[in-house]
């Protein structure tokens, strides 16, 4: 069974000062905080046992608001990154939590929407023996790892925030990995800005020849809310589409319905939810009406 994790620790400092007092992984987009959304993208992947990745002194808030995940019909760990090392460093910390299971790594600050976004990813999810990265054509790719592809579109390499980029593809937060994923973590060297960085891991799959790049075509969205700016743009972007369609974005509770993965007692407190306001509203009518 694939274990998820989300790694939202990190020091926040392009956010600085919304992030001073608590973690951004906590910040609201639009009308729910930013974790919502990547745990619900594991979520309808299939995914129900979950190591989060946190700040020294922040479990008390996370816990407030996930807890064990039972209300979400999922199991939640939570495990502290002392400092913040690289993202490569989550497959150390969460060395026990895969106990040689494959794994995938979503970015707590990573939102993805789309048709068929998640029938990729679920498809990811079914290939236990590779590695699989997601990426996305974005104006400005220097920001990110980058992919560079030979001639016959494979991937050839991927350079993390280049000057000159080698394609307008950005590797995404969200990566699949094989059961050998710990042991290629451990044989990484920290890079000169002292962090273990994930395109060092993904560059060893590729030299390895086990990895494959799916890519979001241009009826998806994705965002790595880490700036001021991109936390704006994504949270306009919730806003119009919930108004639009009423349906909600990164909703843990319709996810856990949905999958069934709520039993009768769960099911009935959904009913009753108590949130007096337009998300609990939601809820309500999502179980009295809707089709699963
Ligand atoms: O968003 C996709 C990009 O994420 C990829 O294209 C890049 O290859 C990858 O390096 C990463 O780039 P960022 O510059 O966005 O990484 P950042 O340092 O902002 O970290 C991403 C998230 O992971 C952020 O929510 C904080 C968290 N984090 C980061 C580090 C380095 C941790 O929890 N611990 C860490 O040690």
């Amino acid at each position: 069974m694939r274990k998820g994790i989300i790694l939202a620790g990190g020091s926040g400092s392009r956010l600085r000062p919304l992030t001073g007092f608590i973690s951004k992984q906590l910040l609201p987009v639009y009308n729910k905080p930013m974790i919502y959304y990547p745990l619900t993208t594991l979520m309808l992947i299939g995914i129900k046992e979950i190591l989060i990745i946190i700040n020294p002194g922040e479990e008390v808030l996370f816990q407030k608001l996930i807890g064990d995940g039972r209300k979400f019909g999922i199991k939640i760990t939570y495990k502290i990154q002392e400092k913040p090392e690289g993202i490569a460093q989550a497959f150390l910390i969460a060395s026990d939590f895969i106990n040689g299971n494959s794994s995938v790594l979503i970015l707590g600050d990573n939102i993805f929407y789309g048709d068929g976004l998640i029938k990729k990813l679920k498809k990811a999810n079914e290939c236990e023996n590779a590695a699989t990265i997601f990426g996305f054509r974005v104006k400005d790719p220097e920001r990110y790892g980058v992919i560079e592809f030979d001639k016959n579109k494979l991937v050839k390499s991927i350079c993390e925030k280049p000057s000159l980029p080698k394609s307008q593809y950005a590797v995404t937060g969200i990566y699949f990995y094989d059961k050998g994923v710990v042991n290629y973590a451990q044989t990484i060297q920290k890079s000169q800005r002292g962090e273990l960085e994930i395109t060092d891991l993904n560059n060893i799959y590729i030299k390895n020849g086990n990895l494959k790049a799916e890519i979001f075509g241009r009826g998806s969205s994705w965002f790595d809310t880490g700036t001021i700016d991109s936390l704006l743009e994504a949270s306009n972007f919730i806003y119009n589409l919930e108004k639009r369609q009423s349906f909600k974005i990164g909703c843990p509770e319709e996810a856990a319905w949905r999958n069934n993965w709520l039993n009768s007692d769960e099911e009935e407190s959904l009913k009753k939810f108590n949130y007096n306001n337009e998300y609990g509203n939601y809820i309500k009518e999502l179980i009295q009406l809707e089709e699963k």
